[in-house]
């Protein structure tokens, strides 16, 4: 069996209170990776006490992911980080040629072209940037 945390994940910065602010996941370039990007989720925002952006951090986190897999590749991170009462939610891929895009009017059986929409939706905000290797696309809840 594959397992989808490719290594450890990387030491961790933690508030005053001791409360971990911020967690690292490295995830392999094949579709149980999402799973995997949303039980890290679960499990950290647990920690933070901050239980109530789980069901949006998780759809936010699938659709990064998802689209990591599908349109870039790896090596993919995922990084989570609480500035305060904001959540970044950032996705790490491989690609530095193909950036995300909302799909423009979509025939209303289209399967595909969602993804970013619904982010839009559910963040405060989103934007993909260069990063070494590859790019970031983060969103904030
Ligand atoms: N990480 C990425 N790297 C490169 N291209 C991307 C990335 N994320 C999105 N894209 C581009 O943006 C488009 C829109 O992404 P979006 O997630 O909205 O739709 P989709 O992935 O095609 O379909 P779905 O509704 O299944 O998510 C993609 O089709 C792809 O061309
Ligand atoms: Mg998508």
């Amino acid at each position: 069996m594959t397992t989808t945390i490719a290594a450890p994940a990387a030491p961790q910065h933690r508030t005053h209170s001791g409360i971990r602010a911020s967690l690292t996941v490295p995830l392999s370039a094949t579709p149980a990776a999402a799973k995997c990007a949303r039980q890290a989720i679960i499990a950290f925002l647990a920690g933070a006490r901050r239980k109530e952006l789980t069901d949006d951090a998780c759809t936010v986190a699938t659709e990064l992911v998802n689209n990591a897999v599908e349109h870039a590749g790896g090596p993919i991170q995922l990084r989570l980080r609480l500035h305060g009462q904001l959540l970044c939610i950032a996705c790490r891929d491989g690609d530095s040629a193909r950036w995300p895009r909302i799909s423009g009017d979509l025939d209303a059986w289209e399967e595909h072209g969602r993804g970013l929409a619904m982010i839009a939706v559910l963040a405060r905000g989103w934007r993909a940037r260069l990063a070494p290797g590859g790019k970031d696309v983060i969103a904030w809840l």
